[in-house]
């Protein structure tokens, strides 16, 4: 009888760990949705804006290329969706959306160097693991998680 106790306290922990989880999940799918959605008509919009010149080189269609440069305009509009989905954001925490290549807002400039920290990190330094098998990389998801600031 007295190890129907621990058992019974064991399942309930468990049970109620489960349910914790599940509605943290459900909510944060919610909010990925809507924003997921949000950031694909955006992309579709340009799509439309852009049509004929997906294959150029971003740099000589768009007016602010630096850190992407050598991407196509289909390309660079490949990494917005997935830093927005690393990020857990809309297109406009970067962007002033009337003006894609303005450096005003203030996570634009912030993103070029989280990206060059990003190259760095990967080429020098996680290139550089001996005891690794080899390659190890990271992502701006690696860190964010589908959060602005990386969870501590
Ligand atoms: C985390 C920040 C961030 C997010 C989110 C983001 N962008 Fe960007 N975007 C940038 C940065 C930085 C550049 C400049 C890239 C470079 O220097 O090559 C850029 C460049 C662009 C450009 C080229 C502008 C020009 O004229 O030079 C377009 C268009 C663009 N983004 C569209 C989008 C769209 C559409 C979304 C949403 C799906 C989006 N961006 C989401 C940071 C972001
Ligand atoms: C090695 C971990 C790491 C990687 C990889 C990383 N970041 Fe970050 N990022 C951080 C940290 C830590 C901060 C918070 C800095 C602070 O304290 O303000 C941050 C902050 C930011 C911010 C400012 C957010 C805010 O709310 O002020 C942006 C934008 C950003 N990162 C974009 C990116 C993008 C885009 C990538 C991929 C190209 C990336 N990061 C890769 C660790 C990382």
């Amino acid at each position: 009888m007295k190890i129907l106790v621990p058992i019974l306290f064991v399942f309930v922990a468990v049970s109620s760990f489960v349910t914790l989880n599940n509605t943290k999940n459900t909510t944060k799918a919610i909010a990925k949705d809507t924003m997921m959605a949000d950031r694909q008509r955006q992309i579709d919009e340009l799509k439309v804006k852009y049509a004929g010149k997906l294959e150029m080189p971003a740099d000589s269609v768009f007016k602010n290329i630096k850190t992407l440069k050598g991407k196509t305009v289909e390309g660079v509009l490949s990494v917005m969706n997935n830093w927005g989905h690393a990020l857990g954001v809309t297109c406009k925490f970067c962007h002033d959306l009337n003006d894609f290549s303005s450096e005003k807002p203030r996570h634009f400039n912030q993103t070029r160097e989280m990206f060059d920290m990003t190259a760095k990190l990967n080429k020098e330094i996680l290139a550089s693991l001996k005891t690794f098998r080899q390659p190890v990389t990271m992502s701006c998801y690696s860190c964010h998680q589908e959060q602005k600031e990386p969870p501590h």
